[in-house]
């Protein structure tokens, strides 16, 4: 038996929604280099050596199949790895800070710097280290200087490369990039780390499609998207609101306003408040970023994106119920929808927690069913009080309810035989369309009361 010889070892610390991903699209793209990911859970690790993925990613299996045990490989043996490894990328978490200065706000650097600390100890050739996780600007400079702290004789050089792939859409994201941003030093050294990984992405992604800039535009770029992002969807969440109580509505204005190329037409759909591991954490950490550079008004003006967020997710509880006669008490409702969006399981920050735990709080029983996040969700609302039942089936879920509260726009829900469902629910039966995605006129006329998001009602009572 021979031994493939590789071009090159990558290595990428973090097998999560990131890492695992990310790594399979280099390996199914680069058969010249060989990639293994590595993660202190031995659980994630095992998972990826499967069939059955630890995440929900339409297209990822096949993928991993085509290279697994080929040039792909999942494995805890960190150590070795960093050893063997020319270039390594970190794809830790980065979560909130939840205690100490900066609570709440500042990003958690702890995982950071322990997978630094062990890429210097384990290290004894040079190295390329690549920062995937989101972190804080010029989090490099302190990686660095772990890694350069001591008397290790080994270079590192350190390149910032974010990812901005969408869940759900991951995969095409990755294949198909808007673009790959590369953050380097200016230095010789800087750039022939640059070059080595530009090397890599070129087997895939044309030439001008590589954006290189220093390394902490690199690393404040991925926070500005993503801040830029979730403002669109909070700015269009206001005027959800306004359209509300003047009888415009929602989806009409976005076509309208998104028409104007300058505009544009994505991220204009109102809904019941963006969710995801990202989007409120990166804001966040801008904020925070603002406050310790001593620019409380900028601080103030991302911070309002993140409270708008907050209210529109009241927003929508407080519409249903006052529709249901401003009593929840004992009334069952159907929850179609826990993942933060559609073709996802992950339920990290999504809007679902917040609203089942207030519609909880005002004593409703809750049936939530979702194709592929009950498990999640299940987590999420451990040892909440209440009546909550989870349930795979979507007419199950609505059977003897009074309300139907769509948070996620699966495809399936679109698709269901709602007389069925109406005719199985108590009367009068309601239903809030939080993502504006069923046909509200057909539903009226079977008998619903339809509370679409940023539009007027359809109401029979
Ligand atoms: C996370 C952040 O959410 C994102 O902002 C950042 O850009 C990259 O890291 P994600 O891949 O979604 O993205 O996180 P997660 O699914 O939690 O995966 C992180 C993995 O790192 C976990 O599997 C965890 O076990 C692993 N890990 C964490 C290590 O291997 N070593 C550590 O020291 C800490
Ligand atoms: C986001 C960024 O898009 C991605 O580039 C980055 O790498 C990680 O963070 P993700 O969180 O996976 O990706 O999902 P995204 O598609 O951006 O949606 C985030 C949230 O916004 C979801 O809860 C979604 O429902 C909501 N959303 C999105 C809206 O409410 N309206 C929209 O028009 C678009």
């Amino acid at each position: 038996m021979t031994t493939k010889i590789f071009r090159k070892k990558i290595v990428c610390i973090g097998a999560g929604y990131v890492g695992g991903p990310t790594m399979t699209i280099i390996a199914n793209n680069c058969p010249d280099y060989q990639v293994t990911v590595v993660d202190i859970s031995e659980e994630r690790i095992n998972a990826w050596n499967s069939d059955q993925l630890p995440i929900f990613e339409p297209g990822l299996l096949e993928r991993i199949q085509k290279t697994r045990g080929k040039n792909l490989f999942f494995s805890t043996d960190i150590d070795r790895c960093i050893e063997e490894a020319d270039i390594i990328f970190v794809a830790v978490n980065t979560p909130t800070k939840t205690f100490g200065e900066g609570e709440g706000k500042a990003v958690d650097l702890q995982y950071i710097e322990q997978t630094a600390r062990r890429i210097k100890k384990n290290a004894k050739s040079n190295k390329i280290v690549v920062e995937k996780s989101t972190i804080p600007v010029r989090a490099a400079e302190t990686l660095a200087n772990i890694l350069h702290s001591g008397s290790n004789s080994v270079q590192f050089e350190i390149l910032s490369n974010p990812e901005f792939m969408a869940e759900g859409t991951g995969v095409e994201d990755m294949e198909a990039p808007d673009r790959v941003l590369i953050g380097s030093k200016g230095t010789p050294s800087g750039i022939i780390a640059r070059d080595t990984l530009m090397e890599i992405y070129l087997h895939w992604v044309p030439r001008e499609r590589l954006v290189t800039t220093n390394l902490w535009s690199s690393e404040l770029s991925k926070l500005v998207s993503n801040a830029f992002l979730a403002q669109r969807i909070s700015s269009i969440n206001t005027i959800a609101a306004l359209c509300e109580v003047t009888e415009a509505d929602v989806t009409e204005v976005s076509r309208a306003i998104g028409m104007d190329s300058r505009i544009g037409a994505k991220f204009l759909n109102a809904g019941p408040g963006f969710g995801g591991s990202c989007f409120r954490k990166d804001i966040l950490n801008l904020v925070y970023l603002c406050e310790y550079y001593q620019l409380p008004e900028v601080a103030a003006f991302w911070e309002q994106v993140v409270a708008l967020n907050d209210y529109q997710m009241e927003r929508y509880v407080k519409r249903i119920l006052q529709a249901m006669f401003n009593t929840l008490v004992g009334k069952k409702l159907a929850v179609f929808g826990f993942a933060f969006k559609p073709d996802t399981g992950d339920t990290r920050d999504a809007p679902a927690i917040y609203i089942c735990k207030q519609l909880l709080e005002e004593r409703a029983d809750l049936n939530i069913t979702d194709p592929h996040a009950l498990d999640n969700a299940r987590k999420e609302l451990q040892g909440i009080e209440g009546e909550v039942s989870f349930v795979e089936d979507p007419y199950k879920a609505a059977e003897g309810a009074h309300g139907i509260a769509l948070i996620t726009e699966w495809n399936l829900y679109q698709e269901l035989d709602y007389q069925k469902i109406y005719d199985s629910m108590e009367k009068p039966a309601f239903i809030f369309d939080g993502r504006n995605c069923l046909d509200h006129q057909a539903l009226y006329e079977i008998g619903f009361n339809v509370y679409p998001l940023g539009k007027p009602p359809l109401n029979h009572l």
